[in-house]
């Protein structure tokens, strides 16, 4: 099968230039002023629309057990979601029962994610320590091609470590070329917070916000990247929702130490108010950490610009308001946690950063698609160039659409961002070489998506490269 994608304006993380595309098979095989359309099975006009590396989305929970529920969303629901949000790979997170063994985990994840209809990678999250996870991290890094671990330091009894038990296992991950993702609240103050506020019976959504305050997010982020530097391991806080962590990261960075940070477009366009909506519609926005309040926002768009934020997941984390969100109507802290926002992210950040000027379009395409490959081992992912998957998103800037629950792929019964009008419509994607959405729908097969080996070593190239907004330092001999 041989493609073309005539007479769009390529756009990769280092240069915009009108070009035709080539793809034959998986791959992009040429890219060039003029390639003549004799042989090929397929063409795609792109003239004055934008041709994107397809977006990858690091951080979604689909199939997620979390608070004595599941998400909405299956690997079907939830990639064909991606896909026509223009998301052509994602890497979920695995849950296994505290104490399980990594690698039945990990073979039963595989499994699941057979069904997805995008590429599918996984990071393993450890809940507890034991020598036998130290001893199966190598074989998660060898024989299952999985490049980055997940640390909770909240929801304690459910998934949280503590402090030796993270340091002892980054020490690990990081002798083995692993990057830590790190969800950094101070699980142990946020609970007696929410025990309080419970007690005063403050039961509304938006105590889930006041409880979780910004200075114990800023406080976790600290001590995660303190704990990081001691063990001088690789380390990627996921979700920073304020401006305080973000201090953190940046401090963190000046110190030498191979950190990152992601940040959601929940935190990036959503605030605090959305908590205290009455009648608990204020319930559809518990994630955690919680949106905050709107200064902060100015903040994550800067270190997205900067480079102190290096990507932007979703966190997709779905639950129905029906049934779901409203486990938790008398009661905040048993609202399930997570907003969903797959099918949107790419569009969000589009809008909000390329459309209203707040980043360039290099950059979007840098935070959503190229470093998220580089920081977690995609060698063929992240960039139109030859030899790369051809993983594409063709995006027509002129149009607009509206944000709704009603079209959405998602499994949910609303949409975080419903009514929200945006500039930007998806027209084309492809991936791996062929076209799986056109306008909107959905046209390719079920369970084509392939599970992603990931690399290490690209990893680790990419993180020194990466971390010239800092100053990389050598590992301590
Ligand atoms: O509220 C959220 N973010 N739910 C998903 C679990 C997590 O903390 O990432
Ligand atoms: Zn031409
Ligand atoms: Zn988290
Ligand atoms: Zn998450």
């Amino acid at each position: 099968m041989k493609t073309i994608i005539k007479n769009g304006i390529v756009v990769t993380s280092g240069s915009i230039f009108k070009a035709d595309i080539l793809i034959e098979g998986e791959s992009i095989t040429s890219i060039s002023s003029h390639i003549t359309q004799e042989s090929a099975d397929k063409i795609i006009n792109a003239e004055g629309q934008y041709v994107f590396p397809g977006g990858i989305d690091v951080h979604t929970h689909l199939e997620w057990p979390l608070m004595d529920t599941e998400t909405a969303d299956d690997f079907v629901s939830g990639t064909k979601a991606a896909a026509v949000g223009g998301i052509t790979s994602i890497i979920n997170f695995t849950k296994p029962e505290i104490g399980a063994s990594l690698i039945p985990t990990q073979e039963e994840w595989i499994e699941k994610g057979k069904k997805s209809v995008i590429d599918y990678g996984l990071h393993a999250i450890i809940n507890h320590y034991s020598d036998r996870v130290l001893e199966e991290l190598p074989i998660l890094a060898e024989t299952y091609g999985v490049g980055s671990i997940k640390l909770f330091m909240a929801y304690k009894g459910e998934m949280m470590v503590n402090d030796l038990e993270m340091y002892k296992i980054m020490k690990k991950a990081g002798e083995l070329g692993i990057i830590t993702n790190v969800h950094a609240e101070n699980g142990d103050i946020i609970d007696e917070m929410i025990a309080q506020a419970l007690a005063e019976g403050k039961t509304d959504p938006i105590y889930h916000g006041y409880t979780r305050p910004t200075i114990m997010e800023a406080e976790a982020t600290g001590r995660a990247l303190a704990i990081a530097e001691a063990a001088n391991a690789p380390i990627y806080i996921v979700h920073v929702s304020c401006a305080e962590a973000l201090e953190k990261v940046v401090e963190a960075k000046k110190r030498g130490v191979q950190a990152f940070a992601e940040t959601c477009p929940q935190y990036l366009v959503l605030d605090i108010s959305y908590l205290d909506q009455p009648n608990f519609e204020g319930g559809k926005y518990v994630c955690s950490p919680p949106l905050r309040e709107k200064w902060n926002q100015d903040a994550l768009w800067n270190g997205l610009q900067t480079g102190i934020i290096s990507v932007a997941g979703s966190d997709h984390c779905p639950f129905r308001y029906e049934g779901q969100k409203t486990m938790g109507k008398d009661d905040f802290s048993k609202i399930p946690n997570g907003l969903p926002g797959l099918e949107d992210i790419f569009s969000i950040l589009y809008h909000f950063g390329v459309h209203k000027g707040r980043i360039s379009l290099n950059k979007f395409v840098e935070i959503i698609s190229t470093n998220p490959a580089k920081l977690f081992g995609l060698t063929k992912k992240g960039d139109i160039s030859i030899g790369k998957d051809a993983d594409i998103v063709v995006f027509d800037p002129n149009r607009s659409r509206v944000i709704t629950a009603e079209c959405q792929y998602q499994n949910v019964d609303y949409n975080a961002y419903e009514g929200m009008k945006v500039q930007g419509v998806i027209t084309n994607v492809l991936s791996r070489g062929e076209v799986i959405v056109k306008d909107g729908q959905f046209i390719g097969d079920l369970a084509r998506g392939k599970y992603l080996h990931r690399s290490r070593v690209q990893n680790q190239e990419s993180m020194a490269n990466l971390q010239k907004d800092g100053q990389f330092r050598e590992p301590v001999k």
